[in-house]
């Protein structure tokens, strides 16, 4: 099983999208092991995105990122980080397909609503940044034996 780093962005919260949101993941199977509402702070924000330091939207995404609460997740299932970069879509919700989530809630590149690691070690990396080992909630869902051959 794989582990991947979620967060519903700003925009998410405040258009009222967050159950709807959780809900695509839940229902396609995935295990959601840890989650927090939580308003970010510059720092964390900058070191979250340190990858994109120097680039010309930089600072917008740092603006967008840290101004209202967001919503953290990690999320557990078999190949989950692909799965969830599918169903989160492109980068920009205007190239996004329909039937992913930002190809159906989002407009702009700078309000793209969700966020989701791109690989393993991203994900790991994400995941330390925003929860502490203790918060990850090992159990297993009475549906398992269902979604899993
Ligand atoms: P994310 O990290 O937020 O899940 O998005 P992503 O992998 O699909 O895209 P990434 O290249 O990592 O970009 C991070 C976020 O920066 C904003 N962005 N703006 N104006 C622009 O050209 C531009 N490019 C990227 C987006 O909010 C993107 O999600
Ligand atoms: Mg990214």
């Amino acid at each position: 099983m794989e582990r991947t780093f979620v967060m519903l962005k700003p925009d998410a919260v405040q258009r009222g999208l967050i159950g709807e949101i959780i809900s695509r993941f839940e229902k396609k199977g995935l295990k959601i092991i840890a989650m927090k509402m939580l308003k970010i702070e510059r720092e964390l924000a900058e070191k979250h995105y340190f990858e994109h330091r120097g680039k010309v939207f930089f600072d917008n995404l740092i603006n967008y990122i840290t101004s209202a609460p967001v919503v953290a997740m990690v999320l557990e299932g078999k190949n989950a980080v692909k799965v969830v970069r599918s169903i989160v879509g492109a980068t920009n919700p205007s190239e996004a397909l329909p039937g992913t989530i930002r190809g159906d809630y989002g407009m702009d590149i700078g309000r793209n609503v969700i966020h989701a690691s791109d690989s393993k070690e991203s994900a790991e990396r994400e995941i330390s940044i925003f929860f502490k080992p203790n918060e990850l909630c090992e159990f297993k869902r009475i549906d398992e034996n269902w979604v899993y051959e």
